[in-house]
């Protein structure tokens, strides 16, 4: 006869609730990789989704914009060639609002000259939420439903902001939230100035999805290099749950390989152990 299944009664459940709180073996934590450089760190992704992608050619990538992701880019080109790329599907996380999708600054522009572009992906199947005015204000839900229909995102690609953000996911961001409207901080605005001709032309609000839908991809893989990010990533991956940073919901998902160099993991408590853990990384595991 098969185990009956018992459920915890009351106090059971408020003890093993209090152990959760004390004892940190019982969280899944992510795997953290601190490399020599942007480079080394760009290979090791890109090696990663190169065997994914030939594992299943309509792999779904969740595709960030930002220049911490450039080097993954770029070793996906050698690390992909000659395998057929034309199924292959990716929804980029954020967008700004009211600027021109041909403007080169959009994320729609960014995703096609950084990876479409370089890797021949098929344009139809890499989607980047709308974010022009004329309906923005429905724009989240159709992505949504557009991630839905693709079955999830499989592997999601994530930088970090300064402020701790993660997408453009500002603080104070519900770890519940959905693709929707946000307006970007100050020093969001003043970070991403050096991509625009000048401060004021950044846009006020972007399209971004929401931690909730972050959350839901199989794979998170966050990246951060130099010492600028030290700070937010320290936060992240070992500070508090808080919507106050935004980015310390990845310690929410069971399966997160973070990879920082070693500016970016200046600020990391653990820094010795993720060494350690990484030098004993049995073979038969991937990222
Ligand atoms: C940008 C993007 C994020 C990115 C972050 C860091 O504004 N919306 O997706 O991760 O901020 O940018 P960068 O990689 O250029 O430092």
């Amino acid at each position: 006869s098969s185990p009956r299944v018992r459920l915890p009664q009351r106090s059971e459940r408020r003890s093993s609730a209090l152990k959760l709180q004390t004892k940190e073996r019982f969280f899944p934590m992510a795997e953290v990789i601190i490399v020599p450089g942007r480079e080394a760190g760009g290979k090791l992704v890109a090696s990663e989704i190169a065997r994914r992608i030939r594992a299943t050619p309509d792999l779904v990538l969740g595709l960030a914009t930002g220049s911490t992701p450039l080097p993954v880019y770029q070793a996906l080109v050698p690390a992909l060639a000659g395998v057929d790329l034309s199924t292959v599907r990716g929804f980029a996380l954020d967008e700004y609002v009211g600027l021109d999708p041909a403007h080169p600054q959009s994320y729609r522009s960014v995703i096609t000259r950084e990876v479409v572009e370089p890797l021949g992906l098929d344009p139809a199947r890499i989607r980047v939420p709308d974010g022009r005015l004329d309906g923005v204000a429905h724009a989240g839900e159709i992505y949504e439903a557009a991630i839905m229909d693709a079955g999830g995102i499989a592997l999601q690609i994530l930088g970090i902001g300064t402020d701790g953000h993660i997408g453009f996911n500002e603080p104070g961001s519900s770890f519940a939230s959905r693709t929707r409207v946000k307006t970007l901080t100050e020093q969001t605005r003043t970070d991403n100035a050096r991509f625009f001709a000048s401060p004021d032309e950044v846009p006020m609000h972007c399209i971004t999805q929401g931690l909730g839908t972050i959350l839901e991809a199989d794979h998170l893989v966050l990246l951060a290099f130099g010492s600028s990010k030290a700070a937010a990533l320290a936060a992240a991956v070992e500070g508090p749950l808080s919507a106050s940073v935004p980015g310390s919901a990845i310690q929410l998902h069971p399966h997160v390989t973070v990879v920082v160099d070693e500016d970016a993991a200046a600020e990391l408590a653990r820094a010795e152990y993720y060494r350690y853990a990484y030098a004993n990384k049995p073979d038969w595991q991937g990222l």
